[in-house]
């Protein structure tokens, strides 16, 4: 028993002419070459949701890889197997992408590994999937074009607000959808079930967050920064206790939590008013500053490895501490926070205005602005002809900022 409606009304309304003519083709393809053709996951759920979604994933009953080959060589355009995982890619002239997969069973070797392949159909398909909101398809071949299958409840969690997971062992064979919970929740507006969130629990509890790969989940955190508001998605993590399994021997605390809070309202106002400020940097590593100050070095330098983060992280992260009690002094001249801070890449420079008061923030504000709109007399090529030697012009135009700085 599942539920099917033909949304095709729908399609004509949320989806451009430009995609819903390519959804019909790949159909076409489909009953030409003799296989049932789906497309799948997060762009059926936008299309309910009434959201743009670009990224088109296709799901066919029978071979995947043979079925893309076919759609390229008709359309003439570039294929890519990736065989490892029994997918394909499709890459239109103009620049758009499709991900073509067999119908298939992931079944898992080892937890937290990533899964060996088995050929199935879409219900099985979609029934090791993440969420129920995730779990939805729509046929594409012509006698049947339009058509929802919804198996498991899925348009009904997705009507609620609801984030469910499929069956109880979806964490613990994919901890990855413990972080994607938290992003859809805050993403939508939705909440997690209640057993949901007892697996969730469970699995966080029981340290299969550390099975996964630093990469893996830098990936995740990444994209949880990346949501409209992400200090929500950071405070989920931090209550749930995840931040202490990501990062061991690290504990949030309300007092981290502002720091955070305080870091992002910083960014978003350079983001606003000094772009320049923003350009080049990683706000993954600002995050991760901020998170792992109160962290022991030792652990910090297994943290780094783990997460891919740059050898001079630690670092950087140490110089930043080290200014922390110099420069909160209401007083301070623009002169002296240049001198403290001079060295600072833009990722630094965030991080501190964190750790200061909201009155010294506001007057750091007003130093960054003026530092980033500076005009000296003489620049280094003047300097140059005038006879002064490398390291002696680095010290003069230091001396000349200061003195523009404070005017
Ligand atoms: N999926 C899954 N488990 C994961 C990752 C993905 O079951 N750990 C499935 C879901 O059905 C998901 C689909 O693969 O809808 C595509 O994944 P992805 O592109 O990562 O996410 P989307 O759901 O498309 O979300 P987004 O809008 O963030 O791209």
């Amino acid at each position: 028993h599942y539920d099917t409606f033909n949304i095709i009304n729908l399609m004509k309304e949320k989806i451009s002419n430009r995609v819903l003519n390519m959804l019909r083709l790949l159909g076409t393809y489909g009953t030409e070459f003799g296989v049932p053709v789906y497309v799948v996951g997060g762009f059926v759920r936008d299309l309910l949701l009434g959201v743009e979604n670009l990224d088109i994933d296709l799901v066919v009953e029978g071979n995947g890889n043979e079925f893309g080959k076919y759609v390229a060589d008709q359309l003439k355009i570039k294929y890519l197997s990736h065989e490892a995982f029994g997918t394909c890619s499709l890459f239109f002239k103009d620049g758009f992408k499709l991900d073509i997969a067999t119908a298939r069973t992931e079944y898992y070797e080892e937890p937290a590994k990533l899964p060996k392949v088995e050929i199935s159909t879409i219900k099985k398909d979609l029934y090791r999937r993440d969420f129920s909101i995730n779990a939805m398809a729509i046929k594409l071949n012509p006698e049947k074009f339009g058509l929802l299958l919804d198996f498991f409840g899925c348009k009904k969690d997705l009507d609620n607000g609801i984030i469910r997971a499929l069956y109880s062992l979806s964490f613990v064979e994919d901890p990855t959808r413990i972080l994607r919970a938290i992003r859809f929740e805050q993403r939508f507006n939705f909440k997690i079930d209640e057993n949901t969130l007892d697996y969730m629990e469970r699995t966080i509890e029981n340290n299969y967050l550390e099975k996964v790969t630093g990469t893996r989940l830098r990936e995740e955190i990444e994209k949880i920064i990346k949501e409209k508001s992400p200090i929500n998605g950071i405070k989920r993590l931090g209550k749930l206790k995840i931040i202490s399994h990501l990062f061991p021997y690290t504990y949030y605390t309300p007092t981290l939590e502002n720091e955070i809070i305080k870091m992002f309202a910083f960014y978003d106002l350079l983001n606003k008013e000094n772009k320049k400020y923003i350009e080049n940097t990683n706000k993954f590593y600002i995050l991760l500053y901020v998170i792992l100050q109160y962290t022991s070095i030792d652990v910090l330098e297994f943290i780094r490895v783990k997460y891919g983060l740059p050898k001079n992280f630690v670092e950087k992260l140490v110089d930043v501490k080290n200014v922390f009690n110099k420069i909160n002094k209401e007083d301070i001249k623009f002169s002296e926070i240049y001198e403290l801070t001079k060295k600072f890449n833009n990722e630094q420079i965030i991080f501190l205005a964190s750790k200061i008061s909201d009155k010294m923030r506001e007057h750091f504000y007003k130093y960054l602005k003026k530092l980033s709109n500076i005009k000296l007399p003489l620049n280094g090529k003047d300097l140059k002809k005038m006879g002064y030697v490398r390291n002696e012009i680095g010290i003069k135009l230091d001396e000349l900022t200061k003195i523009e700085l404070d005017k």
